[in-house]
Formats: C-alpha cells, structure tokens, sequence
C-alpha cells in the first residue's frame, strides 16, 4: 500500500465523517475509557504558553488548552471539514487559532524552535511516516518543549479483534490473540460504510522513533479508567477487554540530544 493511497482513504473518511466524531476524543480525555488530564495533570503548566495540535480535529482540545490560558493556539490536520468545523468552534468559544490543513507528515509552514508544547490526542497513529513525524515535532518545539501524545494501545489490533469486521472478539473468555504483535503493514478497518487504512506499530517502534528524533521518555501511562476496571456483572466486550489489558498507553518523553542550537524538548504517549 503506498504512502498517497493512505493518506487519500483517510482524509476521504475524515472529511465525510467529522461530524460524527465531534469531540469525542478530546482533552480532558486521552482516549475513550483511558484516565483523563483530570488525574494526569500532564498540561497543568499551559498558561502563557505557545502549544501546538497534531491532528487537530474538531477544536475541542485546543478550546480546552484555551481555556486554560494557553498563549497561542495551532493546529495541522489533513482533513477540510475538521478545519471548518474547528476553526466554527473555537470561534464561537471566542477563540482564535492558526489551523492548518495538511497531512503532519508533509514540510509545513510551522515555526521552527517555537513552541512550548506539541500534543496530539489520537492523532499520532494515523501518520504514515513515524520516525520523519517525530523528527517534525522535535524541530517544531523550542528548547525544554514539551510533547505529549496518546494512541491505541500497541496490543489493541492484535488481540481480542477482528479487523474484518472492525469490532471486538472475545469469547468464553480468552483473549485470543488474532495478529502478529510484529506485524506493522497496514489494513483496512471498514467503518460508517468508508474505510479507513491503518497499521499497528510496537512499542519499540514508537520508543525508537522518539530516540532517533532526540526525545528521552519521562512518562508513559498505560492505564483503563477506574469505572471501567471496577465494573463487575454483565459488562460489554469492549469493557471486559480493556479490564485485562488496559486500553490505552500514554507516555511523556524529553528530548535530550544536543541540537546544533541547544534546542531540547520533551514529550508524552497515551
Ligand atoms: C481520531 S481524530 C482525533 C482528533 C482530535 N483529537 C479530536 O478530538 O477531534 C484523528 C484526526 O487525525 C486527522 N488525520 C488523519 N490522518 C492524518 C494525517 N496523516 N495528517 C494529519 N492529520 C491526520 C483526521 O483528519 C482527524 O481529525
């Protein structure tokens, strides 16, 4: 599958469906059932700074970040509609943001050595180019930058799922395992009648990416939120999935490499 087959499948699926995502996987939650910022704190030094989405979508991160006093809001994300309807959004909120439509894997106009925080809220997994999206991201954050990003847990597509069907499979208990944890090509999950092209990527791949691009991990969080862990009786699949291995994994990395301007910056992974 090559890159601009990708890239055009996921953009189609995000500009079609949009609308049906709207701030469903938006700070302060890292991700459907995952502990939130409420417990994370991982932003609690936002005021006054320059921050920067990955995969904006529909605003309601950066309202949140706004909210919060964030100092200048940007955003990167491939899909038009998410561009309209969050730029809408933030309008009405009183907001104003520098939002940009591009795939982040693409040479941008984004300043360099700028920011304070780069983040992006199930974003990351979507780029097809790990190691030159991180590299980005190190260049776009200033010295002492933070960046801070969440995705499906690395072991989400292999066990317990059917990517045939796009749904989990969990039967008479066992989790069975459907797919090679080392198997990193990509797949079409069919969803809302589209489609969509993903790959699933190790947990070594995501850490060695990160060192390559001169970030030092300070925090990865892999952990299923407290109601979810707690539900007892008949609970769904989806539910009994995440209480065995945790849905989700979110980290925080600093980059420590010397740059040739000193720059260094940090970083986080749901
Ligand atoms: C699951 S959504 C999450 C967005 C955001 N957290 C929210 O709550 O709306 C994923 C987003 O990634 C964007 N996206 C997918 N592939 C991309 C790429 N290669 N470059 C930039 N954005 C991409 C989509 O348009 C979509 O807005």
């Amino acid at each position: 599958m090559n890159q601009d087959e990708i890239l055009k499948t996921n953009k189609h699926y995000w500009d079609t469906y949009a609308d049906l995502w709207s701030g469903a996987t938006a700070l302060p939650d890292y991700g459907v059932h995952f502990v939130t910022e409420d417990e994370l704190h991982l932003f609690e030094a936002v005021a006054g700074k320059k921050i920067l989405e990955i995969c904006f979508g529909s605003g309601h991160s950066l309202k949140y970040l706004a909210d919060r006093n964030a100092l200048e809001l940007w955003g990167v994300d491939i899909s038009h509609k998410q561009l309209e309807n969050a730029e809408r959004y933030l309008r009405e909120n009183g907001y104003h943001a520098n939002l940009i439509c591009s795939p982040m894997e693409a040479e941008i106009d984004i300043p360099k050595d700028y920011f304070d925080f780069v983040y992006s809220i199930y974003g990351i997994g979507w780029t097809t180019d790990l190691d030159g999206t991180f590299q980005k991201i190190a260049s776009y954050l200033k010295k002492d930058g933070i960046f801070i990003f969440s995705w499906h847990h690395t072991l989400n597509y292999c066990i317990a799922w059917s990517c045939e069907n796009r749904k989990n499979v969990y039967e008479n208990d066992p989790l069975v395992m459907n797919k090679s944890y080392f198997d990193e090509s990509y797949f079409r999950i069919p969803i809302d009648g589209s489609e969509i092209l993903l790959c699933n990527r190790k947990i070594s791949t995501y850490v060695n990416a990160l060192a390559k691009a001169g970030f030092v991990i300070e925090q990865m969080v892999e952990q299923t939120d407290d109601a979810t862990m707690q539900a007892k009786g008949d609970i769904s699949t989806k539910a009994k999935k995440r209480k065995c291995f945790r849905f989700r994994f979110c980290s925080r990395q600093e980059n420590y490499r010397e740059k040739p301007n000193d720059q260094r910056g940090e970083c986080i992974i749901e």
